[in-house]
């Protein structure tokens, strides 16, 4: 992508000062009194300042064990034993196409412009869009550098022209207000420690009339999943109590001025889009 374009939306994350790129420090550097620079560290900007040593880094090592190929084969159900890992903790592998369609759908109806895809992953269900889609520029964001250099090499096999990939907090994002028509949050929700944080991050990057969609393990839906998915494997760090239930999140979605919510559920896993009001 290029870099004086999507310097115009940054922010610096440290001091909120605006940002440009500089080729010879090959990183983006603020223009606040102290100067704070971002490297671009092997195509991938770093926005995370400081490594969180709380919760998040729990998160953070539990999807650097399963990044690259782990995680994809049980996340797109790729072989027969990923399958049943998949039956067993959702009932149902159904909703697995979905997810390769999601962005597309997604973006159908929004308006062209900057679309945050967060959190990317290894851009398993994503990736393969973004050069189909000449009318909007990409950031896939997400905190895991493992996950990122995965979607590197697939965002390097198509073509690199609409798309920055970002290492970045979803609790603090480095873009300054209303700079995206549309974001894509799929199948982080569940992972993101303080969520709330993330939804007031994302009403405010939206534009008015902007959408968010995405998808996430909602709670209280099957009782095998929120035994595996809300008490065990979030012990390991993948999912992040406390986990939504629906009606939790309408609720959530709804405080921070988003209307028009359409949800959809396959057993626990909720498919939802909305839009940021015009005026708050
Ligand atoms: C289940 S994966 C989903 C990835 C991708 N959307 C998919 O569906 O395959 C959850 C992702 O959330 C990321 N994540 C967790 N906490 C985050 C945070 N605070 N900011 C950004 N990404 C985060 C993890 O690194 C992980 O890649």
């Amino acid at each position: 992508m290029n870099h004086d374009r999507i310097a115009r939306i940054l922010k610096c994350p440290l001091c909120s000062s605006d940002m440009r790129y500089s080729p010879r420090a090959l990183a983006y550097v603020c223009n606040g009194k102290v100067l704070h620079a971002f490297p671009v560290k092997g195509e991938i900007v770093d926005f995370v300042c400081a490594e969180d040593g709380g919760r998040q880094a729990k998160v953070n090592r539990a999807f650097s064990r399963i990044a690259g190929r782990r995680y994809e084969e049980i996340a797109t159900g790729a072989t027969r034993s990923a399958r049943l890992v998949n039956k067993v903790l959702w009932g149902t592998t159904r909703f697995i196409p979905l997810l390769f369609e999601m962005l597309e759908s997604v973006t159908e109806d929004c308006e062209p412009g900057f679309f945050l895809d967060i959190p990317v992953g290894t851009g398993v269900f994503t990736a393969g869009e973004y050069s189909r889609q000449p009318n909007f520029d990409f950031i896939a964001a997400d905190y895991n550098r493992g996950m990122l250099e995965c979607a590197l090499e697939k965002i390097r096999a198509q073509d690199f022209g609409n798309v920055m990939l970002v290492r970045a907090d979803a609790r603090k994002l480095p873009f300054i207000d209303g700079s995206f028509s549309g974001i894509l949050t799929m199948n982080g929700i569940c992972a993101f420690p303080e969520k709330g944080r993330v939804l007031d991050e994302f009403s405010r990057l939206l534009k008015p009339g902007g959408k968010l969609a995405g998808s996430f393990y909602a709670r209280g839906e099957r009782f095998a999943t929120d035994l595996i998915a809300g008490k065990l494997a979030a012990s390991f760090g993948w999912f992040t109590r406390p986990l939504f239930t629906e009606k939790e999140f309408i609720e959530e979605l709804e405080k921070r001025g988003f209307n028009r919510i359409i949800t959809r559920k396959i057993n626990s896993i909720l498919f939802f889009s909305s839009r940021k009001v015009a005026r708050v």
